[in-house]
């Protein structure tokens, strides 16, 4: 049998494929959502969990992404129901690309929103607009900025352009080149603000809130109510950190099996998956290291949400030496890292167009883009005159990412963990991993019941059921 290729062709190396995905998971995730949630969730064990998860779940469902989508050599949909086909089971399996390309759609709608904020940022920073202006003036000025609905619709409407301006031209020809530059960049530049954090006088009380585990807190959730701490049982923050280690590594919806279906055969699977994962931890650590010690030196609230990061940095970038220099480069980068992010989210859908409704990929990219573009109003109005709206206790913002985050990824892992475990024949997968007989063994081991019983017991745990 000839190899089979996607038509939508090939990455040109390994590299190449090591270097888009790891574009795709590290991104806003890592940046703003991490330090944000970890945050909310009481630090260090939060943190403990979501690493277990990214171990136990997020390595072995990335492995079987990868494979899936090499092995189907189409889009998550198409390849679903050929590799169901081959393996003699129902195509309606082609219904797990499906619920990957709504959820893809939900996720980009609300991120090219947030990518916004930090395309303002920039500006901002090339300006001078933090300097000498302390957190209460930092705050003030985010406060002004996501209550403004047109600047945010402006700000969201040029990076979707953005977006499907690379979709469109296929993801090999600027986002490979693009990447291998700035993936470094963002790392070095996190060193840096690492350094400066380490200049505050709190990074010890910023480490203890990162990797001290607080149980209690995990388990807990406390809110001070006229003086007086309650306390009630919470399932969900054991749930948003398993989300999030399917969130930060782009998991759960097709993204990583549509770029695994470009990559060469011969590639090891196995070794790719564990350098994208490490990197991916290593920058949202970094991340972290980064903001916390600016959150305690300057009183500011670990807890204070989406802003967290629009919040703390300019801070810092308003105090130290050089920092309109840094500051620039940091919101650029963080733009970049989320553009590479962003085209991962959308690439199934366009695909699935091309492969099935004869589009060229410019048209493709136009439909798919101009519908999470008007989807992104939801968000965008959560901050500002839509407050208050409330559905189930939850802005627009918080349910669609709620949604997405923490149900529609890991359901969409498990299937995929149940596909990969149970109903590819071994020899199929054992052929497409190529790995030694113990590597593989682990794996098989995990895929057929490590991961899929952490994610139900996790499941269980946060609607309660002990
Ligand atoms: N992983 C990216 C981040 O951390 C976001 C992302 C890109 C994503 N593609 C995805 C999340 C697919 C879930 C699924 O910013």
């Amino acid at each position: 049998m000839s190899e089979r290729t996607s038509i939508h062709g090939q990455w040109s190396s390994r590299l190449a494929f090591i270097l888009a995905a790891t574009g795709s998971a590290v991104g806003l995730g890592n940046i703003w959502k991490f330090p944000y949630i970890t945050g909310e969730n009481g630090g260090g064990a939060f943190v403990l969990v979501y690493l277990l998860c990214v171990c136990l779940v997020g390595i072995p469902v990335m492995m079987a992404e990868i494979m899936l989508g090499r092995r189907g050599r189409q889009s998550p949909i198409n390849a679903m129901e050929w590799l169901a086909r081959s393996e003699g089971v129902s195509p309606h399996w082609r219904l797990l690309g499906w619920s990957g390309v709504v959820a893809g759609f939900l996720i980009l709608s609300y991120y090219s929103v947030i990518a916004g904020w930090a395309l303002a940022y920039v500006f901002r920073a090339v300006g001078g607009a933090f300097e000498g202006l302390g957190p209460e003036g930092v705050k003030a000025l985010f406060d002004r900025f996501v209550g403004d609905p047109e600047a945010l619709l402006a700000w969201h409407t040029i990076f979707m352009v953005l977006t499907m301006i690379v979709v469109a031209r296929g993801v090999r020809s600027g986002l490979e080149r693009a990447v291998t530059l700035l993936m470094p960049a963002l790392f070095v530049l996190l060193l840096i603000l690492v350094g400066y954090a380490l200049s505050t006088g709190a990074f010890g009380q910023g480490l203890d809130f990162l990797f001290k585990p607080d149980f209690g807190k995990l388990l807990f959730h406390c809110e001070v109510v006229n003086g007086r701490e309650h306390c009630e049982f919470s399932g969900s923050p054991v749930l948003i950190a398993m989300g999030h280690a399917f969130f930060t590594l782009s998991l759960g919806m097709g993204a990583i099996m549509v770029y695994g279906s470009y990559m060469p055969k011969g590639v090891s699977i196995a070794r790719s998956s564990f350098v994208i994962a490490i990197a991916d931890t290593l920058v949202a650590l970094l991340a972290g290291m980064a903001i916390f010690p600016i959150v305690f030196a300057n009183g500011l609230e670990p807890g204070a949400g989406p802003g967290l990061i629009f919040q703390t940095l300019p801070v810092a970038f308003g105090a130290m030496p050089g920092g309109r220099l840094f500051g620039t480069l940091f919101f650029v980068l963080l733009v970049f890292a989320a553009w590479s992010s962003a085209i991962s989210l959308v690439e199934p859908a366009v695909a699935w167009l091309v492969e099935n409704r004869g589009m060229s990929r410019v048209r493709a990219s136009v439909w798919t883009g101009f519908w999470v573009w008007l989807c992104g109003l939801v968000t965008i109005f959560s901050f500002n005159i839509g407050r208050d709206w409330r559905l189930w206790g939850k802005t627009g913002f918080d349910l669609l990412d709620y949604l997405t985050a923490n149900i529609m990824l890991p359901l969409g892992g498990l299937c995929i963990a149940l596909f990969a475990g149970w109903v590819m024949r071994r020899a199929s997968s054992e052929d497409e991993l190529a790995m030694g007989r113990l590597g593989f063994g682990l794996w098989w081991g995990v895929i057929r019941y490590v991961s899929p019983l952490l994610v139900l017991v996790v499941f269980m745990h946060a609607i309660g059921v002990f």
